[in-house]
């Protein structure tokens, strides 16, 4: 009787992660691929730090995984416009911890269910939802970071447009140390010649400033994926530099 190999059983569950990241990219109603674009600059920054073949591929099936928790919580508010309510920014914040369930449904590994509960860790201890801080957050984590922030500040959302390659690189200079580590920071700038690089903002010039600082509010942050560069909280600005 014949039997499937690794690589076999490697490849089909590859390619039903793929498919179930289109499905979220779908839920999220995005006008271009992010969970695959994500997986790409991920793995090229896997390479630039030499990651072994088995991290390399942990950290790929979190990309195309990282926001599977928004669509197993399927709330209107995630598709909106608008700012969200600090009880709507609460409850997004446990996408991570739902999408870590969520990948063990779908077979992940716990590597990967990890990363993806990780994913919004913050350099400077300011992420969630554990608040873990610098090298205790795995490096594929940190590097899920940078590439998730990158990819979604060079695509439009329906909250803004999207911005230039330029804009999301100072973005990335100026929140390294804080949202991001440095050193990956460092190493994604130095990436060229991939096309997931490219900034849709060719397509539909920006109109909006800038990719925006993210802000922080009531001790829940938007970080470079949020929706609002300044969130208001009784009627002043708030800003993490402040
Ligand atoms: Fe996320």
């Amino acid at each position: 009787m014949a039997t499937i190999g690794f690589e076999e059983k490697e490849r089909v569950a590859g390619e039903a992660f793929r498919r179930l990241s289109g499905t979220v990219d779908e839920f999220e109603g995005y006008g271009h691929p992010h969970a695959s674009r994500v997986a790409r600059l991920s793995e090229a920054l896997a390479a630039s730090f030499r990651l072994s073949p088995a991290d390399r591929s942990t950290l790929v099936v979190a990309a195309l995984l990282h926001d599977l928790g928004e669509m197993s919580m399927n709330r209107d508010y995630i598709k909106g416009a608008g700012p969200l309510s600090g009880a709507e920014r609460l409850d997004l914040a446990r996408h991570p911890i739902i999408g870590e369930q969520e990948a063990a449904r779908a077979g992940a590994e716990r590597g990967a269910q990890l990363l993806v509960r990780w994913h919004h860790e913050w350099w400077n201890g300011s992420g969630y939802p554990d608040a873990l801080r610098g090298e205790q957050i795995p490096l594929e984590a940190r590097i899920l970071r940078v590439a998730d922030a990158y990819a979604a500040l060079t695509d439009a959302r329906p909250f803004r447009a999207a911005g230039t390659e330029a804009e999301a690189r100072k973005h990335l200079t100026l929140w390294a140390g804080l949202e991001f580590d440095p050193q990956v920071v460092r190493a994604f700038l130095a990436l060229e010649g991939l096309p997931e690089l490219r900034s849709y903002a060719r397509e539909a010039p920006a109109q909006a400033d800038a990719p925006s600082e993210p802000a922080t509010t009531g001790g829940m942050q938007e970080d470079s994926t949020g929706r609002s560069p300044t969130v208001r909280e009784g009627g002043e600005e708030v800003r993490n530099d402040e």
